[in-house]
């Protein structure tokens, strides 16, 4: 904790270790953690699961643009993507000493246009989720074993994953620009908590292994940020066939041309997502370093570690990746 204390300024509270698994989240977990647990699937929702950084946000808005507007005229398309596909178990990162974002927040106007009458330090994003109409499409980051166990068997599950390299430099990126982490240690330190199964949200390799063993049924859909970045459409068909949505050629080359990355960026800026003023946001990190919309590509670990460090990582992932049969392109 002293060396966590450190590092981090964007833990007050402190941080919570949960047995077994040892997952790592904010204290605040311990608020929401029991309702997030029975947080009740409906059969026509699809859930996005992901560890940080490994394409959520892409993957949110291509499952929610091929359920809700594939011909790309959906009246709500251009609202904030969490208001329309909110993020589950958020509320735990929000809840700081500081209290809620601004009213003029996207997320709390989502709220109130939503839940008018409830109270948003109940859980915003919590009531968000149970709030939305039909058919909802929900974002996780966390692990099958921290939900409901008949999420499966009801809904429909879209997991992604990521090599673990461009996870480590894309959320070290993300910790050092977003307010609710923090980061003020090396890429060296980041590299060490990574390893050592001590961030937020991880043990990595063991939220990408309880998915893995569960690759087989029906209701999950694997799908890796690198195949998604190489062939997008083939990608696209598979997940037409999972939803059954039924797109045509037409569409489904309309959704990768809409939720490529430029497309992504230059839309969530002329929505009003200003990535140097946004609240949440380390102003000067973004300049520096770019914002939420990074790189996104596919290798971009490469020359960020030295070989030690590489060396490092490799150790981690075959020791507890390679074992259970996962291999990342571009990764190890
Ligand atoms: P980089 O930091 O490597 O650029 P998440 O949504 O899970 O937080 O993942 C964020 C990562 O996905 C970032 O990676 C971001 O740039 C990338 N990303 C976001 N939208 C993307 C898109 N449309 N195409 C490819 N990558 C995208």
């Amino acid at each position: 904790m002293e060396r966590q204390n450190q590092d981090w300024k964007g833990y007050p509270n402190g941080l919570v270790r949960l047995t077994p698994g040892r997952w790592v989240f904010p204290k605040n977990y311990k608020y929401f953690a029991d309702r997030i647990y029975k947080f009740q699937p409906r059969k026509t929702d699809v859930f996005v699961m992901t560890y940080p950084k490994c394409g959520t946000t892409w993957t949110q808005e291509i499952v929610w643009t091929m359920r809700n507007g594939p011909d790309l005229n959906h009246p709500q398309a251009m609202e904030f993507l969490l208001t329309r596909s909110p993020f589950l178990d958020m509320d735990m990162l929000l809840h700081k000493p500081k209290g809620l974002p601004p009213l003029n927040d996207p997320l709390l106007k989502g709220f109130l246009k939503l839940c008018p009458f409830k109270n948003p330090f109940n859980g915003l994003m919590l009531q968000m989720s149970e709030a939305i109409p039909d058919p909802r499409t929900i974002k996780t980051h966390l692990p099958f074993s921290l939900l409901t166990p008949s999420l499966l068997d009801t809904a429909k599950v879209v997991y992604v994953a990521r090599n673990p390299k461009d996870v480590i430099v894309s959320y070290h990126h993300h910790c050092r620009m977003n307010r609710v982490h923090d980061f003020v240690g090396s890429f060296e330190d980041f590299v060490q908590y990574f390893v050592d199964d001590d961030l937020v949200y991880g043990p990595y390799w063991l939220h990408v292994k309880e998915a893995w063993e569960k690759r087989d049924h029906p209701n999950l859909h694997i799908l890796f940020y690198e195949d998604l970045k190489a062939n997008p459409s083939e990608e696209l068909r598979k997940l037409n066939t999972f939803l059954e949505t039924n797109l045509t050629e037409a569409q489904l080359e309309g959704i990768v041309k809409y939720t490529s990355f430029n497309e992504m960026k230059a839309r969530a800026k002329a929505a009003g997502f200003n990535e140097e003023n946004f609240d949440l946001f380390n102003a000067d990190v973004v300049r520096k370093d770019g914002g939420f919309f990074r790189k996104g590509e596919s290798g971009d670990w490469k020359g960020r570690f030295t070989p030690e460090l590489e060396a490092k990582v490799d150790k981690w992932t075959q020791k507890n990746m390679t074992s259970f049969g996962i291999d990342f392109k571009y990764g190890v």
